[in-house]
């Protein structure tokens, strides 16, 4: 697969509708189109911690709230993880519950949602689970100066779009509507998520808090500092608490697309 720049699409993604864009048609993307639907998914610790400081991935949900993880991805069109978290956490990112995946091919689309990433650098491992598991698209947002090597590093595995310098997530989410994808889950980490936030590009948040502290300030928290639209001044919108056996999830409907009481 080769490189594309930003706004052109040249692979196929779900058939989410009948304008999604088919396979290897290269198709700029309008200037009206509209950005996906964004959810933002996240678990913190009780004191608002994504992770601690060691190398092993920290579990904060629990089974049945994995479950409705997996029930929340195979309602999308892609997933999107920064490049930090492939390299902290190789999460595989599929449906792993074979009647959704089964549910999604009956309705014409492929098990798992599209892969999505983001990163400057292009330093990611064509071995990492992102990569290796699933049948899924990839698509690797990449800052012009690191596509080249990024495209030969992820050569056969990945498509990496040439997303300018800096790369902005607004010129991702176009690029992302023109590949037909109209529901993005966004799961993370600290640095995707605060910029989706802070740039006002998040429909809907899906915050999970489990049942312990870390209390380890060299741990990453859900979001760093930053000027986000939600403020004393401007509370977000609480759309349901709901108890998932012992953590507590909490969906904030962050734009006036995200409904009140439908779950995401
Ligand atoms: N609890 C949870 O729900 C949850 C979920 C996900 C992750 N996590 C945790 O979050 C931590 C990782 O968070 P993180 O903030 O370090 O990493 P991250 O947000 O996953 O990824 C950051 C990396 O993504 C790339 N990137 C992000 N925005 C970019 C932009 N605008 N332009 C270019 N590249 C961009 C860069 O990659 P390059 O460095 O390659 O240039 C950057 O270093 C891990 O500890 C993980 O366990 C927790």
């Amino acid at each position: 697969m080769g490189v594309v720049p930003a706004g052109t699409a040249a692979t196929g993604v779900p058939a989410t509708t009948a304008t999604a864009v088919p396979a290897t048609t290269a198709t700029a993307v309008p200037a009206s189109t509209g950005r996906p639907y964004v959810l933002l998914s996240c678990a913190t610790s009780i004191d608002g911690y994504i992770d601690d400081a060691t190398q092993e991935r920290l579990l904060l949900s629990n089974a049945e709230d994995m479950e409705r993880i997996d029930a929340v991805r195979a309602g999308c069109d892609a997933i999107l993880v920064g490049a930090g978290t492939i390299r902290a956490d190789d999460p595989r990112l599929v449906v792993r519950s074979a009647r959704l995946r089964a549910a999604r091919q009956a309705a014409g689309l492929p098990p798992s949602p599209v892969k999505v990433t983001m990163t400057a650098r292009g330093l990611l491992d064509p071995q990492a689970r992102f990569f290796t598991v699933g049948d899924a698209e990839k698509v690797v947002y990449c800052a012009g100066p690191a596509v080249d090597r990024t495209t030969e590093l992820l050569s056969g595995l990945a498509t990496v779009v040439d997303a300018g310098d800096p790369l902005d997530p607004v010129r991702v989410l176009a690029d992302l509507a023109g590949r037909g994808v109209r529901r993005l889950m966004v799961e993370g980490g600290a640095s995707v998520h605060a910029q989706f936030l802070t740039a006002g590009l998040a429909d809907e948040l899906h915050l999970v808090v489990a049942p312990f502290f870390v209390g380890d300030r060299r741990a990453p928290r859900f979001v760093g500092d930053g000027a986000f639209p939600w403020h004393p001044g401007r509370r977000a919108r609480l759309a349901e608490v709901r108890q998932i056996g012992d953590v507590v999830l909490m969906r904030y409907a962050l734009s006036e697309r995200c409904a009140d009481g439908v779950p995401g």
